[in-house]
């Protein structure tokens, strides 16, 4: 019972990068976050990062050629350019989650635009940290 979770571009830097608005928590705090909690839900966590589009389109293919139950998708900035993530949201049939560390839709016009959420089950943006538990719970319950 795995839930993958895959993040994209610049989110290696987390934790130093402008926290301000991302937080001062890193990758690896936030994999450790989610172990936790995945553990008192009876999920495994698989969690990626790449600053490659490619990695991210693959990494979805492969959720569903495994059998994941479902995966979170923070694609970062691709989330507001990328039509290759859109079709791989939609070629697999494993449920989706977007996930955003701030609120994109407060944020610059460029941001307004997600085509992973044209796509996603659902979205938890503006959190923080947070919001990849609050997606983590909404996937136990898929
Ligand atoms: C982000 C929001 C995106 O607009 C931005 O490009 C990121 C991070 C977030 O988690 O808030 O890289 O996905």
């Amino acid at each position: 019972n795995t839930v993958y979770v895959l993040n994209g571009p610049n989110l290696n830097l987390l934790g130093m990068r402008e926290p301000d608005i991302y937080g001062s928590e890193t990758l690896d705090d936030i994999a450790g976050m989610l172990e936790d909690r995945g553990r008192e839900l009876g999920l495994d966590i698989d969690l990626r990062q790449s600053n490659h589009e490619g990695h991210l389109v693959d990494w979805l293919h492969e959720a569903q050629a495994e059998g994941a139950k479902a995966v979170l998708l923070n694609a970062g900035a691709y989330t507001h350019t990328s039509i290759a993530l859109l079709d791989a949201i939609r070629a697999i049939r494993t449920p989706v989650i977007e996930v955003h560390l701030s609120d994109p839709s407060t944020r610059e016009e460029f941001r307004h635009l997600s085509y992973v959420g044209m796509a996603a089950i659902e979205t938890v943006q503006g959190f923080g940290a947070q919001s990849y538990s609050v997606a983590l719970d909404a996937a136990a319950k898929l």
